[in-house]
């Protein structure tokens, strides 16, 4: 694997591979006397520009379970909120730290941030990527399909242009899964990421749900005003409103189609409660598999 986490464009099917064996592995090794320690003796820092609840929470319990220690930081309550600037940052926290957990707005801070340490970084959210979030969703389908990836259709609605909607189609083209994103023109997927061909899976982009719908075995959804986007919240919510997950849309997948979200919810907008709380959504077992998927990762690129 590469150095950093950064978008999932970094990665390789056979990295893909490698965070789902080794995602199973700890899943099942939780709290066993036998379980690994490989950041044994290693400090983590975890800087945070932005809200969080499952990043924050499932990245800290997740250092602490592999043996190492979580440094956690408020980006605003460090120099880099007073303008020290990415590199001098990067340079003075490999002096203590062996890799970092970043959640912050711009993607090229990320990057800076990558390129000017010797240890691993991982991105938490930007405003462009949402890479760990995107691995999990493959695990959790990976699981709920007993390990048949190759060939499920998942859909996507809402806004195409999100963090999510651009790692989940990196994700899934690695994976071998077909992704339909059903989004207004205003907010279709970047062409770039929509059109590479980075493995065995398709990513297609229709303004009409119902052919996203068509035969899907899995059914995605996020927010439509993502943080640092509020402003434009008015025009979102009215744009976005007719792919809406509600109990009819459900109805168009197949039958036995789940439901995902990366959570969190605003219930009642991209999602109804009926949705949410019915038999077909995953989105706690889905929000679970953080804590596994980002010990895998980090367990490959900072052991
Ligand atoms: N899905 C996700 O990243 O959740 P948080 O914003 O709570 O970390
Ligand atoms: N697209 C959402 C994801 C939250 C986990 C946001 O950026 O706010």
């Amino acid at each position: 694997m590469k150095k950093d986490l950064l978008s999932c464009a970094e990665l390789t099917v056979n990295d893909l591979n490698s965070i789902i064996e080794l995602s199973q592995k700890l899943k099942k090794e939780r709290g066993t006397p036998g379980a690994i320690k490989p950041l044994a003796g290693k400090s983590i820092g975890m800087i945070f520009a932005k809200s969080s609840t499952r990043t924050r929470v499932s990245f800290e319990v997740g250092i602490q379970e592999l043996g190492g220690y979580p440094v956690v930081l408020d980006q605003g309550q460090t120099q880099m909120g007073r303008g020290e600037t990415i590199p001098d940052t990067a340079h003075v926290l490999e002096r203590y730290l062996q890799g970092i957990v970043i959640r912050t707005y711009k993607q090229s801070d990320v990057e800076g941030l990558a390129q000017n340490s010797r240890y691993p970084v991982i991105n938490a959210l930007t405003d462009e990527f949402h890479p760990c979030q995107a691995l999990t969703d493959i695990f959790t389908m990976w699981e709920y399909s007993r390990g048949n990836l190759k060939g499920l259709k998942l859909a996507y609605l809402g806004d195409g242009a999100s963090n999510m909607a651009n790692s989940l189609m990196l994700a899934t083209q690695l994976a071998g899964v077909d992704m339909t994103i059903a989004a207004p023109e205003e907010f279709a997927p970047v062409e770039s990421i929509l059109n590479r061909t980075g493995g065995a899976g398709r990513s297609r982009w229709t303004t009409d749900v119902v052919e996203a719908l068509r035969d899907a075995d899995f059914i995605y959804t996020d927010v439509w005003v993502s943080m640092g986007f509020e402003a434009e919240a008015r025009r979102r919510m009215e744009i976005l409103a007719p792919y809406q997950l509600n109990m009819a849309n459900l109805r168009r997948a197949k039958p036995e189609a789940k439901v995902l979200h990366c959570l969190p919810a605003h219930r009642g907008e991209e999602i109804t409660d009926d949705v949410m709380d019915s038999e077909a959504s995953i989105v706690f077992d889905q929000a679970e598999n953080r804590l596994h998927v980002q010990k895998a990762i980090m367990t490959l690129l900072m052991r």
